[in-house]
């Protein structure tokens, strides 16, 4: 099958509330279905390719990780014409090995949340999605290879614990998710990735770490102060991450399993993009 132009959503988390730098950059709003988006898209390209980037807790980080909405979120990035989804976010360490400063290029995920909207399917419109690999390991690569060329140190591979928040967890939940062989911790990729997978968008998450949660007895829980501050540090280095993934990406967009992952999900109904 032919190749097609890359359209890249990002998502940006704590400290990343606008992407910088893009060619003739816009502002605009898309309404969804679903609700109020976190915000308004900022679009515009880099090297020629086009980006579309929406701010995850909105403007003024005035949206905690439980009030979000992602369906609406992924709607309106699925609106605007994105062809895959990279979701930038601070994250917890539950990894002596993964250090405050350090990405990791997430591959797998496990759900604690319980108070968010995880579908765009329901009532008369039923649809089981794939979720084994909910990353698409494609475009997880490219990330990687991104920020490590924009010289961030990046763990290739790792598993993320989405938790309700927005408090963060007590030591005892640090060693159970320890112990569940979860690698890092954060509030928001769930349910973000599910959807993104229902919208048939391929969904990479860079994890950028601020902290190494409360499981290490020699040191105080998490401060969002200390979170805020390592993630302001790390801004520039998510922006360079993005050209430096603009201008690697292939000149065509080889078709991804991903794109068509309805196909596959007995499916009864009609499709909101179909
Ligand atoms: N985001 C950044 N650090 C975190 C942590 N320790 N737990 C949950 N979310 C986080």
């Amino acid at each position: 099958m032919q190749g097609a132009d890359w359209h890249i959503g990002v998502i940006g988390g704590s400290g990343l509330y606008a992407p910088g730098g893009l060619d003739d950059a816009q502002t605009i709003t898309v309404e969804s279905p679903f609700g109020a988006p976190s915000g308004t898209v900022t679009t515009g390209t880099l090297s020629g390719i086009r980006f579309s980037f929406l701010a995850r807790h909105g403007e003024g980080h005035r949206q905690s990780p439980s009030s979000i909405n992602y369906r609406a979120n992924i709607d309106v990035l699925k609106r605007c014409g994105v062809t895959d989804i990279l979701a930038l976010s601070a994250i917890g360490s539950l990894r002596e090995n993964i250090a405050p400063g350090e990405f990791v290029a997430v591959d797998q995920l496990i759900d604690r949340t319980l108070l968010r909207e995880r579908s765009f399917f329901g009532e008369g419109l039923v649809a089981h999605v794939g979720l084994a690999d909910p990353v698409c390991a494609r475009f997880s690569a490219m990330a990687a290879t991104a920020a490590q060329a924009a010289g961030a140190t990046v763990h290739r591979g790792g598993c993320y614990v989405a938790i309700e928040g927005p408090q963060f967890s007590t030591r005892a939940e640090s060693h159970m998710y320890r112990g569940w062989a979860a690698d890092v911790i954060g509030m928001t990729a769930m349910p973000e990735a599910r959807l993104a997978r229902e919208a048939e968008l391929p969904y990479a998450l860079l994890g950028m770490v601020t902290d190494y949660d409360s499981w290490r007895s020699d040191e105080a829980g998490v401060e969002v102060t200390d979170i805020l501050k390592v993630m302001r540090g790390n801004s520039d280095l998510a922006r360079a991450t993005l050209r430096k993934l603009a201008s690697a990406l292939p000149a065509q967009r080889a078709p991804s399993p991903i794109d068509t992952a309805l196909d596959h999900a007995m499916l009864t109904g009609e499709a909101q993009w179909s």
